[in-house]
């Protein structure tokens, strides 16, 4: 398993660019599924999350191949309607297959997601909308058996804006007979622009990026192209890494309209923060100011900035208060902070980081995505040597992440094996 040695402390400064966002392009890998045809993505991330999603394509009997950033996916035939455990466990987007195979071909057998390191994350609300969409749901040994002739859209309340639910029901409902309303749906940018490009391929919908999304089933989604847009949590990555290294980084390709909880907090803790179209020139501040933050959907400040914005606030000035309403477990990265010597107390989804001098360098483990950027920015400032362990989780979600530092003036090596 490769880990990363990184050795610190460093001052980043230089420019990064940033990729296609992974939570945007799984849902457009998702929906080629039902287009019956060859469909082109731009600006994908050669992910180890685009790869487990090309795998199930495979499975599906959906060839693709990924090069310079541009996917190709022939959908002309899908030979097998099965996402089998082995590829839902690595990645639960996997789920996403479900709605797209039961809408077109009326049947879809999805292995069942379980649970993930902070958490149960239930896919009870997908099940529901397909239900109130006529698809008939059995679960047994692990899998989900989802049936229907053709499905009949609905009226469907969301009892939380879940993003998953939003994408698996968008992907049913536009091939539904009749009228789809969902409320209560996540914004996320993610959403709407599978909704724009679901559009530009013949689907009626209205309402994408509010929480009331209007769709009028088509009987057909034409094969199309889209160009993934820009990860906002790559990039606010970036952005913490210049906070706390009191650097000064350009990041490039980025969508800073996205990113305005992020960017505000930042301003916050007293870096500098100025936007320029698709540009973003991040300054950190000698000594990071304290500042309390609530996560929650999307425009608030995301989940998924959370474990970073924290390793931030270990350096702080004070005490700042970080409360999880999304993933109210998230906090895997909390026992590995302390290692490199931050001071840290939790009391169910409410975390009081009490800002250190320094940090120190510690061998440390890993648990997800974003909680292994956090360990990375830890130790970007920590004195002396950080092993990170099992950073296969890093690039299920960033691309070439150590090349990006490096260029920047960090001191990081994978160690491969
Ligand atoms: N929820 C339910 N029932 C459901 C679905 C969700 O109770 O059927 C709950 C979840 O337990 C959670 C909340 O609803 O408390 C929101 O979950 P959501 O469904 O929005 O999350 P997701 O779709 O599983 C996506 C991202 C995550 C990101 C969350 C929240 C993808 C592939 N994943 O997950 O991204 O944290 O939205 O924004 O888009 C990451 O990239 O590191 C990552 C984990």
């Amino acid at each position: 398993m490769d880990s990363f040695t990184i050795k610190g402390p460093c001052r980043l400064n230089g420019s990064v660019s940033v990729g296609g966002a992974k939570n945007a392009m799984l849902p457009l890998m998702a929906a080629t599924i039902f287009t019956g045809g060859k469909c082109t993505l731009t600006n994908v991330p050669d992910l180890r999350d685009t790869r487990t999603m090309m795998q199930l394509l495979e499975v599906l009997g959906i060839p693709s191949s990924l090069e310079d950033g541009t996917l190709n996916v022939d959908a002309s035939k899908v030979t097998s309607f099965e996402a089998p455990y082995e590829l839902v466990r690595t990645m639960r987007a996997s789920i996403y297959a479900l709605g797209p195979l039961v809408a077109r071909f009326g049947r879809a057998r999805v292995s069942m997601p379980g649970g993930c390191a902070w958490g149960p994350r239930p896919i009870d609300l997908h099940l529901q909308g397909l239900k109130a969409l006529g698809a008939e749901i059995r679960i047994d040994h692990g899998y989900i058996d989802a049936l229907a002739d053709r499905l009949k859209g609905a009226e469907i309340i969301l009892s939380i804006p879940s993003v998953g639910a939003t994408v698996n029901l968008l992907l049913a409902a536009v091939l539904a007979e009749g009228m789809t309303v969902i409320e209560n749906a996540a914004r996320e940018p993610e959403i709407t622009v599978l909704a724009e490009a679901l559009k530009a391929a013949g689907a009626i919908i209205e309402g994408e990026g509010t929480s009331r999304i209007e769709i009028e089933g088509v009987d057909e989604i034409k094969p199309f192209e889209y160009r993934v847009i820009p990860d906002r949590i790559e990039a606010g990555t970036f952005a913490a890494a210049a906070a706390i290294t009191g650097g000064r980084v350009e990041i490039n390709d980025c969508e800073p309209a996205h990113m305005s909880a992020v960017i505000d907090k930042l301003r916050a803790c007293g870096a500098e923060v100025d936007v320029s179209g698709a540009t973003m020139i991040v300054t950190g501040p000698d000594r990071i100011e304290a500042v309390d933050l609530d996560t929650g959907y999307y425009p608030a400040f995301p989940t998924d900035m959370q474990a970073q914005m924290m390793a931030v606030l270990c350096l702080a000035d004070g005490a700042s208060s970080i409360v999880e309403h999304v993933y109210s477990d998230r906090f895997t990265h909390v026992p590995e902070l302390k290692r490199f010597g931050a001071r840290i107390t939790l009391e169910g989804n409410v975390a009081v980081v009490s800002g250190v001098e320094s940090l120190q360098g510690a061998p440390v483990m890993a648990t997800d995505i974003r909680a292994s950027s956090a360990l990375i920015l830890a130790a970007l400032v920590a004195e002396g040597e950080t092993r990170i362990l099992r950073i296969y989780h890093i690039d299920r979600g960033y691309e070439k992440i150590e090349s990006k530092l490096k260029a920047m003036g960090a001191s990081i090596e994978r160690i491969s094996g």
